[in-house]
Order: structure tokens, then sequence, then C-alpha cells
């Protein structure tokens, strides 16, 4: 029971009254999802900083290998498999009731030189790709949930195809290995999700983009019986990249019309390197609205299951080493939970759990298409389940209109979910006075209707 405290206490930095044992983790579990974290063999049992485990079991029900589950790390030398890192944190996942993401089998990058010494060897090379996949799907068979099946195969040139170079797997094997992939996994585990992964889907479903490519290749797949569950958007952005939220919630509806989930799995959101001294409480404001945003699409889209930031705290970053790029998670270097901490809570309680539908369960609720996504419209509803129909409301620059009703209560939050404005509206327009630009969630409540919509003033 005291660590219990200890621990909730380490995510309640809000200064709105969350109840003390809200967490990450509790408020997925209790809308159907995942949300999650990288792990390294030795990151608990004491070998790093302990508030690193306190807060990895207290806030996440999810869990993928930083780089213990790779090529290199679990076939470092021909038909030798080593799984003891990959064991100790199964392990530690199942004695913490979380599930396990494995990343990732076919991959052109961390794979051993052995492999790379095999280049151009056609028969050899697939009789070693499917080795791979059938000992190592075979050997957590039924521990890891799903698989990042193939990694990062679509080239950066923006025209529409696959990694040629720099791939061995590729260069021997052609696109070929890509289909082999998926079937081999699901031979060796027909229960386990199986997920393309890469990164810049984000980018959106533009002409030449990764996304379209993807977008047509599961189409390809699920033609041809290519048993492939679900897409992951790795999502390694930059605190600039403001549009990325939306194209994310595009490219699950387009997954959606074709049966597949789409998974939020290597979350982070830098600022440029060098910065870290300069940052403001108005950056790190700003990349808690971005989270949030993320986190508002999760939610909001009934076929993404699982939220997967890759990392914990800015401590322990794989952007400072060799990205360019510098705090980008959601806990700072002394495990403080940052504004993007709030934000993903405050998004989580915004929608409440009958409003969210879990993909991985029969019994969804079907509420969910009630949420409006217009994107060209200022506004965003985040839950209008309550709301009459004809309860609605717009902005224009800082006058909120509502329509519907003359007489409402107003009130505004920013995107941590603190208060900023609050007023009775009496005569179907209200203005927003002292609220200055940026993103916020406004609830308008009459009697017992109440509707939220993310606005943004401008
Ligand atoms: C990164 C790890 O975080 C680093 O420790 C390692 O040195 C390189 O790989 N896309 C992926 C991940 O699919 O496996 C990468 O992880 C980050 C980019």
């Amino acid at each position: 029971m005291g660590a219990m405290v200890g621990v909730a206490l380490l995510g309640a930095s809000v200064t709105n009254a969350f109840a003390a044992d809200e967490t990450l983790r509790s408020l997925a579990e209790e809308r159907g999802r995942y949300i999650g974290a990288i792990l390294n063999s030795e990151w608990f049992g004491g070998r790093i900083e302990s508030q690193f485990e306190q807060i990895h079991k207290a806030q996440f029900n999810a869990v993928v290998a930083e780089n213990e589950m790779k090529f290199d790390a679990t076939e470092p030398s021909e038909g030798r498999f080593s799984y003891g890192n990959g064991d100790k944190m199964v392990k530690y996942a199942q004695q913490n009731g979380m599930r396990v993401r494995g990343h990732a089998l076919a991959w052109h990058s961390q794979v051993p030189n052995w492999v790379n010494n095999y280049k151009g060897q056609k028969d050899k090379l697939f009789k070693v790709l499917k080795n791979h996949i059938e000992n190592v799907v075979s050997h957590w068979k039924g521990q890891i949930a799903e698989w990042d099946v193939v990694n990062e195969a679509i080239n950066d040139n923006n025209n529409h195809g696959w990694r040629s170079s720099g791939s061995v797997w590729f260069e021997t094997l052609g696109a070929d290995f890509l289909d082999s992939a998926f079937v081999w996994a699901h031979a060796a585990d027909p229960d386990a999700e199986l997920c393309y992964n890469d990164y810049a889907i984000e980018w959106g479903l533009g002409s030449g983009s990764k996304a379209g490519f993807v977008l047509e290749q599961v189409k390809r797949w699920k033609k041809n019986g290519i048993p492939i569950t679900c897409v992951g958007t790795q999502t390694h952005i930059e605190i600039s990249h403001e549009t990325t939220p939306k194209n994310v919630r595009d490219f699950a509806k387009a997954l959606a019309e074709l049966g597949i989930t789409l998974n939020i799995t290597e979350l982070d959101i830098g600022f440029p390197k060098g910065s870290a001294n300069s940052l403001s409480a108005k950056d790190y404001q700003k990349q808690g609205h971005l989270y949030r945003q993320f986190m508002d699409v999760f939610l909001e889209e009934p076929n993404m299951g699982e939220f997967m930031i890759w990392g914990v705290t800015d401590a322990h970053s794989w952007l400072d080493g060799s990205q360019g790029k510098t705090q980008g998670l959601i806990y700072d270097k002394q495990y403080k939970p940052k504004p993007a901490y709030d934000s993903l809570i405050v998004s989580l309680k915004a929608h409440a759990p009958s409003e969210v539908v879990s993909p991985y369960s029969s019994n969804t609720p079907e509420s969910s298409s009630s949420t409006d996504v217009s994107s060209s419209s200022s506004t965003i509803t985040i839950k209008a389940s309550m709301a009459p129909a004809s309860l609605s409301m717009q902005v224009s620059g800082h006058t909120l209109l509502i329509a519907g009703t003359q007489s409402a209560m107003v009130d505004v939050f920013d995107m941590q979910g603190r208060p900023v404005f609050s007023a009775k509206c009496e005569t179907g327009s209200i203005e927003l006075k002292n609220v200055s630009e940026g993103l916020y969630v406004v609830r308008v409540r009459k009697g017992s209707a109440s509707l939220t919509k993310r606005i943004a003033i401008k």
C-alpha cells in the first residue's frame, strides 16, 4: 500500500485535482487501450535510478525492448540464439501485467555482419531469415502479443518505393522478403498481431508519401492473404511538426477501412539539439499540446490500440545521442513529469471509457462514431455524447458562438487541463477575454448536456 501511494505521487505534478491513484496506465486500462514505453534489461532491478522502475510500472501497461529483441541481439552468430535479455524483459512484463511488443524481425539495421556477408546469396539468405523468424517468434509464442515483422522497408525518396540500397534483405531477396516474413511469423505464432512499422508515416498521405505506399501494400497484402494485422507509425517528430496528429488520424481512418489497426509505436517529440538550456515553460507546454493531440487522435480512432513512447525520461533517450534532438519525452532528466505528462492524463480523462473503442475486444461501445473530425473547422469535437444534436459551437477570433441555446456555462481549459476561463453565456455568444493565442479545450454546459471541443484561438 505504501508503495502504491509513493508511486502514484510520482505522476501527480498537475495543478488540477487528479485522484492520486490515476496514472496513464490506470486510465488507459479503463479504456481498453495500451500505453507503453521502451525498456532495456539493465533498466530495472536497481541498475539505474530507482525512479525509472517505479514510474515504468506505475504508468505503463505495455513494453517494448529498445534493442534487445533485434536481429543482432537475438542471433549474434549464425544459428546461436541469445534470449537472456529478452527473457528478462518478458518476465518483468508478465510480473507487472504488461503487454509486450516485439521489435523487430526483418530490418535492414542492427543486422549482424554474418548476415550481411551473405549478400547476393538468395537461397541462403531466405533460409537465414526464415530460420530467424521461426526461432524468435516460437521462442516467445503466446508471450509477445505483437511483432514488428518488417521495419523501415520503404525508401526516403518520396517516390513510392522500397528501400533499395542499404538493405541486405531487399537487395538480395527483393520485395518477396516482406510477404514471406509475415507468413513465417504467422506460422510460428498464429495468435500474434503482425505489424509493418516505419517512420515518416506521420507526414501524411500526399503523393509519393510513405503512408500512401504503406496503404497500397496493405491492400495488396490483404488481397493476397498475407497475414498483416497492424501498422506502426514510429512518430519520432519535432516540436514544429504541428500537422502530424491530423495526418495520423487520416491514416488511421484509411487503415480502418481495411480492417487494420494503427499503433503509435515510438513516439518522441524533440526540440532542436542544444536548445535544452533555453527552453521555457511555454515550449514545454507546446510539447504537451502535441502529445495531447496524439492521445486525442489515439482515443478517438477505434482502430488504434497502443500508444508507445520511445523512452520515459530525457535522462535516457536516443535523441541526444544520435538524432540532433533533445528533451522529447514526458519526464525530465530528474524524473519530474513534464507538461506532456499532464496533457496525456487530461486527454485520457476527457474521453470517457464508454466512448473509447478497444480494437482488442469485440463488445465495444457504439458511441465512438459520434466524434466530428472535420479538419476545415477550427474546432474539433472531443466529447459530444451528452450533447443534444442541436448544441454546437464555433470560434471566430476570441468570440465563441453557441448554437442551440442562448444561455450556457462556458469553461475553457489549457491543453494540460488547467482552467483559464469560466463564465456564463447569456446571449449565444461570448468573448473569451484574456485567453491568449493557442489551443484549448472548451466545455459548454446546458443543464445535464455538455459539449467539449478543442479550439484554436488565433
Ligand atoms: C534505436 C535505439 O533507440 C538506439 O538505442 C539504437 O542505437 C538505434 O535504434 N526506429 C526504430 C528503433 O525502429 O529500433 C530505433 O531504436 C529508433 C528508430
